[in-house]
């Protein structure tokens, strides 16, 4: 039978409290009317992650990259001023920027050799003499909204958003003592899953659940009875004190400190801090039934000596994320089956759960009527 689009919505009640709370439908993993919702009222709306500060620290460093399959580009300009642009010619809609980094002094169009300054003015025009009623001024390329929190850089496709400070709330304050910004960038791992991006997150938000069941070695450097859950705004802490002889020798060595901190900051971003360590998970929505989870390692010491403990450490985050790579396919699997419907939530571990469920309803609900309008808005 077929359902429309406020029928699904109205699947989930997102008034309940956690003891009666279900978990969003499983119609709103595999349906892919939910998926473009998501496109343009969470994904094109929110402040993304798009780039390290340490990419682009110099006049002309730029980084090019896609959003909601959007081209953009990000740039540091003669006058240090850091800018985001679509990457779209505005003579026939090339990609301006073809190298996902670099520097450069100036972008130069490959199809036709337009040229743009990196603050996005239009500088040069080959063979364009004789055109009429062609402004120069109104053709730089289109500006985006772009600014920094710690060491990263987010951009937001909607003109209208919060600040990003805004929108992140009481992460900022939560994050400052951790000092992550001190860390080094040293590599990363890009996982393809075959699930819808929603179960990658459920299933980092469940409060140490599965941790037990699925990381063993994980789950024997963490003092499992003593984790907690904090839900504040947009975000979700997940914190463990940790136990110093785990049985798992790499994990040991490489997972150390007081406490494991496990932030989430809606829709699709998580840190993950140890002392002297951080990773962190950005989450992409492919289609309705694919996501790719980019990983991102950061160090106190990135120096050559330090480079085979680093690895290691990678190796260990590495194996966690495999461990949790098939669950995530087998739920993505069960959630198509005619057998389920929804899932309750324990009280004890899946505040995280419900926070997540909660906000997403309320950027879907809130706009699905104007999806026609939210079209238009995003094709500029
Ligand atoms: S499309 Fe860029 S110069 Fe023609
Ligand atoms: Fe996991």
């Amino acid at each position: 039978m077929y359902s429309s689009i406020e029928q699904v919505l109205s699947g989930y009640d997102d008034r309940a409290r956690l003891s009666e709370a279900f978990t969003i439908p499983a119609s709103w993993y595999v349906d892919s009317r939910i998926g473009e919702l998501e496109r343009l009222n969470v994904f094109s709306r929110t402040w993304q992650l798009v780039a390290r500060t340490s990419q682009l620290q110099n006049p002309g460093d730029f980084v090019s990259t896609r959003l909601t399959g959007e081209p953009i580009i990000v740039v540091r300009g003669d006058d240090a001023k850091l800018r985001a642009f679509y990457n779209v010619c505005r003579h026939h809609a090339a990609a301006v920027v073809t190298q996902p980094c670099g520097q450069a002094t100036i972008l130069r169009c490959p199809y036709h050799g337009w040229k743009y300054g990196l603050d996005g003015s239009l500088k040069g025009i080959p063979e364009f003499e004789g055109v009429e009623n062609f402004k120069r001024a109104d053709n730089g390329l289109a500006p985006i909204r772009v600014d920094t929190w710690e060491c990263f850089v987010f951009v937001n496709l909607d003109p209208n958003a919060c600040s990003l400070t805004s929108f992140l709330g009481g992460l900022v304050r939560r994050v400052a003592p951790l000092g992550v910004s001190k860390l080094d960038y040293f590599d990363s791992r890009s996982y393809d899953i075959h699930c819808n991006w929603k179960v990658f997150v459920d299933n980092y938000l469940d409060g140490g659940y599965h941790v037990p069941h699925l990381h063993k070695g994980l789950s024997s450097v963490l003092d499992y009875k003593q984790y907690t859950i904090e839900n504040e705004d947009r975000y979700c802490l997940q914190s463990s004190p940790m136990v110093a002889s785990g049985e798992d020798a790499s994990t040991s060595a490489t997972r150390k400190g007081e406490r494991a901190w496990y932030f989430w900051q809606y829709p699709n971003l998580m840190i993950n801090c140890y002392q002297g360590y951080m990773d962190t998970n950005y989450v992409i929505p492919v289609d309705v039934d694919h996501c790719r989870v980019i990983f991102d390692f950061y160090f106190s010491d990135v120096s050559e000596t330090r480079r085979e403990y680093n690895r290691e450490s990678v190796d260990v985050g590495n194996r966690v994320q495999g461990e949790d790579l098939g669950i995530c396919e087998d739920v993505q699997r069960g959630l198509k089956s005619r057998a389920y419907g929804a899932g309750r939530l324990s009280v004890r571990r899946e505040a995280g759960e419900h926070l997540f469920h909660r906000l997403l309803a309320a950027d879907l609900k809130a706009r699905s009527a104007a999806l026609v309008d939210a079209t238009r808005v995003s094709s500029l």
